[in-house]
C-alpha cells in the first residue's frame, strides 16, 4: 500500500468557527503533531493568527529541519480585495477578503513567518481562488518568494481541475492540492484525484471526520454560538448515529475507535496525505495509533456500501 503522510490539522485549535480551545490544550495537540506527525497544516485565518502563534510557541522545541510547516495565505481581514463572507469571532463581527495580489500575499508571509517564529514555510498555499490576479499571476509571486528562499514549495487549496490545468500548462505545477474528501463526500474521485495522480501533485484530504460529525459522538446539537456546526439538526445527527454504530461494529473486531476505522478506510484510498484535525492531544494521538492494520475484505465491502448507501 502507497505510504501516506498524516498531517496534523490546526483550525479547530484556532478556535474560530470550533468553539473554546483552552490555550494549554491547543498547545499540547500541536505538541502531539510536531513531535509525531512531524508535518502540520495551518492558516492565518485560523483564529485570526491564533493556529499559527500556538505553532510558533511550540516550534523552538524542536529541530526545525525535522519538521513540515504547511500554511495559507489568501484571506485577509483588512478590507482589501473581494469581499468573501461575514462571521464572528470572541463576540466580534468579522468580515473576510479574499485576496491574493502580489504585495498581499508578500505581506501575509511576513506575517506568517513572524507568528511561526521561523524563517521558511515549507509550503504555502493558496486558501481560495480570487477572481483576480489570475492563478499564474499568483504563481509568478509565489515563485519569487521561492527565490527569496522564504518558502520551499507552494500548492493550492479547493480549485478545480481546470485550474490546475491552467497551471500545469504553464509551467506551474502546484506541490500539491489540498482538497476536502471523506468516505461521504467522493466527488474528488472523479477527476480531482486521476488528475493530480497524472501530474504528480500531491492529494492532501481534509474534513476526514466531517468536521467531527463522523465519530459520531455528538448526541445533541450543542455547539456554541460561533461553532460553525451549530446549523447541524437532531434528526441528522440521529441519522449520523446510525452509520457510526455500524461502524463500531467493524472497529471493534480490530480493537480500534471509530477515528481510527475512517482514518485506516481512507489509507486503502492511496492518496498522498491526510489532515486530521483534533482539540486536544488524546485526539491527536488516537489519529496517528493503530490507523495501519489490514481491513479484512469483507470488512472493507461492508464499509464501502454502508458509506455509499448513507443518505443524510
Ligand atoms: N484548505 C482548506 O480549505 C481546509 C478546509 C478545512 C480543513 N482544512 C485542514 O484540515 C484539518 C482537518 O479538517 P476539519 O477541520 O474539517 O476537521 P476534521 O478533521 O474532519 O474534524 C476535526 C474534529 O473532529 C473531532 N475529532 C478529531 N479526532 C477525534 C478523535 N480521535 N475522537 C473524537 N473526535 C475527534 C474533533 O471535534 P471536537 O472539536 O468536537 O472535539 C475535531 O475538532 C483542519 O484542521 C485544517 O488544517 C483545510
Amino acid at each position: 500500500m502507497k505510504e501516506m503522510e498524516i498531517i496534523g490539522g490546526t483550525w479547530t485549535i484556532g478556535e474560530w468557527h470550533w468553539g473554546k480551545v483552552e490555550e494549554k490544550d491547543a498547545i499540547e495537540t500541536v505538541e502531539v503533531f510536531l513531535d509525531r506527525y512531524k508535518f502540520v497544516d495551518t492558516a492565518p485565518i485560523y483564529g485570526f493568527g491564533r493556529s499559527e502563534r500556538i505553532i510558533g510557541k511550540v516550534l523552538p522545541n524542536f529541530k526545525r529541519k525535522d519538521i513540515k510547516i504547511m500554511t495559507k495565505f489568501g484571506l485577509i481581514t483588512d478590507e482589501k480585495g473581494e469581499f468573501f463572507f461575514k462571521s464572528e469571532y470572541k463576540g466580534e463581527e468579522v468580515s473576510v477578503y479574499k485576496n491574493a495580489d502580489r504585495q498581499s500575499i508578500k505581506e501575509e508571509c511576513k506575517k506568517s513567518l513572524e507568528r511561526l517564529k521561523t524563517d521558511y514555510i515549507d509550503i504555502y498555499l493558496l486558501h481560495f481562488k480570487p477572481s483576480s490576479p489570475s492563478l499564474t499571476e499568483i504563481a509568478e509571486t509565489l515563485e519569487e518568494l521561492k527565490q527569496e528562499g522564504l518558502i520551499k514549495k507552494w500548492g493550492v487549496c479547493n480549485v478545480n481541475t481546470g485550474d490546475l490545468n491552467l497551471l500545469v500548462k504553464n509551467n506551474f505545477k502546484p506541490y500539491c492540492l489540498q482538497f476536502k474528501y471523506n468516505p461521504l463526500f467522493t466527488k474528488p474521485e472523479k477527476s480531482v484525484i486521476p488528475y493530480c495522480r497524472k501530474y504528480k501533485i500531491k492529494f492532501y484530504a481534509f474534513s476526514l471526520f466531517e468536521r467531527g460529525f463522523l465519530t459520531g459522538k455528538y448526541m445533541k446539537n450543542n455547539f456554541e454560538k460561533e461553532d460553525n456546526r451549530r446549523f447541524i439538526k437532531n434528526e441528522q445527527l440521529e441519522k449520523i448515529k446510525e452509520l457510526t454504530e455500524k461502524m463500531k461494529s467493524i472497529a471493534s473486531k480490530y480493537d480500534i475507535t471509530v477515528p481510527q476505522l475512517i482514518l485506516t478506510y481512507m489509507k486503502i484510498k492511496e492518496i498522498d496525505g491526510i489532515i486530521t484535525g483534533a482539540r486536544t492531544k488524546k485526539q491527536a494521538k488516537e489519529n496517528i495509533d493503530k490507523i495501519d492494520l489490514d481491513l479484512k475484505e469483507n470488512d472493507l465491502k461492508i464499509l464501502e456500501k454502508t458509506f455509499r448507501e448513507f443518505k443524510i
